[in-house]
């Protein structure tokens, strides 16, 4: 397989399951029981409908969009979503360590941004500092999950806001770990060279990943607990893992600077609905707001990408398909699946007649079935 034959998402897909492990490819590639959602988050792409403008001057196409009212500006608006254990993926030699920085690198270069998982395999600092070296405004998020100690909560937000992480994505849709069946058949856990150094947590003997999360994941989390955390930081909080309208527009009373609307990647509770149905209501509650919204949840073409941004997201965020680069091809592969998705949504965007980002709107888009106009 030469890389260059790899056209697509899928093309990667189809790789990377080949280079992993099994236990590897089961914790990345699934979803929660029966995998409904998962297989909702793609499909449901395919319910909406492009309704493309003619004549229209489309010689340059403006991708460049601005996050969190100005604070950063990325080319095109597709971002990398938090993704754990990134280390099971890096192919290239022994330094532990390679997998996020990869990930990083590939991410700043692209002139994209990267939002760093709490489970990442290297630790915050070491993800960021290579990665300011060579890009000096390479853009990076710090998600959290918010553990048990408190204290060690407040330790890891105050760290990411002094190596200069930009925001702060708090995940709210994890009060426990969903129920990943292949991953207990597999009974998946980090392997022995692997740490998460975040957390400071060294997976014991016979101890699944489940069994970490659950161990330190704190389901006591609650609103009062954002508003906390803005005490405690300067950086804008971010929730990530809104479904509802409700649940928008009390992030916006507590304070959050953006929201992303996700299932997690199907990934813990099966039977949601996909992000892109969700999508609608949420823009529709909080689009007067002043909050960003972003989503996140099977995005594979860059009519995906651009199904969203006309819906009303600010930017989309992908995981997946970053695993599948990252495991075919390193940091190379990372540029090659962000420049995939790139391309293909700005011929979307050429091909509907659409300019500018910025004029992105609901009159290119036609439902099918579960909600025609
Ligand atoms: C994730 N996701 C995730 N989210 C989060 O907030 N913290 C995390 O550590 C992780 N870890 C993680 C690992 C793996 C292997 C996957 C696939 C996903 C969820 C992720 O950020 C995102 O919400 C979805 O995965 C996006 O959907 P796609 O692009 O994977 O379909």
């Amino acid at each position: 397989h030469l890389p260059e034959m790899l056209l697509n998402i899928e093309d990667y897909h189809k790789v990377a399951k080949t280079k992993l492990t099994k236990p590897a490819y089961h914790y990345y590639a699934n979803g929660a029981d029966d995998q409904v959602t998962l297989k909702d988050n793609t499909e449901s792409f395919k319910d909406i409908r492009l309704r493309p403008r003619v004549l229209v001057d489309v010689s340059n196409i403006n991708t460049k969009t601005n996050l969190l009212s100005g604070r950063h500006t990325i080319d095109f608006p597709i971002m990398i979503a938090p993704c754990a254990m990134q280390g099971m993926a890096w192919p290239h030699g022994n330094d532990n360590r390679g997998a996020e920085r990869a990930t990083a690198r590939a991410a700043a270069s692209m002139n994209t941004l990267m939002v760093v998982s709490s489970f990442s395999t290297t630790s915050m600092q070491e993800v960021i500092q290579p990665v300011r070296k060579d890009h000096p405004n390479a853009a990076l998020w710090y998600q959290l999950y918010v553990v048990k100690d408190r204290k060690l909560t407040e330790d890891m937000v105050k760290k990411a806001e002094k190596c200069g992480y930009g925001a702060i994505v708090v995940t709210v849709d994890a009060s426990g770990i969903g129920n990943r069946e292949p991953e207990i058949r597999e009974h998946f856990k980090l392997p022995q060279n692997l740490s998460l150094p975040n957390l400071i947590v060294k997976t014991k003997d016979g101890e699944t990943h489940s069994d970490v999360f659950s161990s330190v994941i704190d389901p006591s989390l609650n609103w009062k607990d954002v508003d906390w955390l803005r005490s405690v930081t300067h950086l804008p909080i971010i929730v990530k893992g809104i479904l509802s309208s409700e649940d928008a527009v009390l992030a916006v009373k507590h304070g959050c600077a953006a929201i992303i609307v996700s299932n997690h990647g199907a990934r813990q509770l099966d039977m949601v609905q996909s992000t892109i149905d969700a999508l609608p209501s949420i823009v529709d509650a909080v689009k007067d707001c002043g909050v960003d919204i972003y989503v996140d949840g099977g995005i594979r073409r860059g009519t995906d990408v651009l199904k969203c941004i006309c819906m009303g997201a600010k930017a989309v965020l992908v995981a997946r398909p970053i695993l599948w680069g990252l495991t075919v091809d390193g940091e190379e592969g990372v540029k090659k699946v962000l420049g995939l998705l790139k391309k293909e949504f700005e011929k979307a965007m050429m091909l509907c007649g659409i300019q500018d980002v910025k004029d992105c709107n609901r009159d290119y888009l036609l439902r099918y079935n579960k909600y025609s106009k």
